[in-house]
């Protein structure tokens, strides 16, 4: 059987790990997980590909925004998104604005798409980067003293769309 393949694009190694959690959920199927940075990667065979991808300045990161760009022609192979931000923090999981525009732009038509929230790491963030996030959470209501690191990640939001995932790769091979 082919795999599932999980391709992520992270900085600060959240969406990392989110694609992680999302491999141990799918243990039901082979899955490879795999860096978008790798170019062989993309040439793996698989039976579905998702998409997890962290937002930096309002776009998500310049490897996903090419995976994309060329997944267009690339395969009818089924695709899931999920999305990671720190405006996520305030959603259900439905796609955000960031997500959706995503969509539109590559024209995709995702079996299952997740905007799901990221962590804040002030220390980790080089000091523009960390004036420029205080001024965003200062604005959206969030920590904005310039040393918190708060994980706000919801996790069963990701077991959830695991779950969607798997419900339509077993639908699609009943139907044969
Ligand atoms: C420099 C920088 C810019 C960011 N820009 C945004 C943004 O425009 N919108 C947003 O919702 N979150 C933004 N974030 C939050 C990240 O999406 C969030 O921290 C996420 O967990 C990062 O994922 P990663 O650890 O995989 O890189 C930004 C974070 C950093 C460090």
């Amino acid at each position: 059987m082919k795999p599932i393949l999980i391709l992520y694009a992270s900085r600060d190694g959240q969406a990392e790990r989110i694609a992680q959690t999302l491999a141990l959920h799918l243990n039901t199927w082979p899955v490879q997980l795999c860096d978008l940075k790798d170019p062989s990667a993309q040439t793996i065979p698989s039976t579905a590909i998702i998409v997890v991808a962290s937002v930096r300045y309002g776009r998500h990161l310049p490897e996903a925004v090419q995976f994309f760009k060329r997944h267009t022609q690339l395969t009818q192979t089924p695709l899931a998104i999920a999305s990671v931000s720190l405006s996520a923090r305030k959603g259900d999981g439905s796609p955000n604005t960031y997500l959706k525009k995503l969509i539109q732009q590559h024209q995709l038509s995702p079996i299952a798409a997740l905007s799901i929230a990221g962590k804040l790491d002030y220390p980790r963030y080089r000091w523009l980067d960390k004036q420029i996030i205080r001024l965003i959470m200062r604005i959206t209501g969030g920590p904005y003293d310039g040393i918190s690191c708060v994980e706000y990640t919801n996790w069963p939001q990701l077991t959830a769309f695991a779950q969607k995932i798997t419900a339509h790769l077993h639908q699609r091979s009943a139907a044969g």
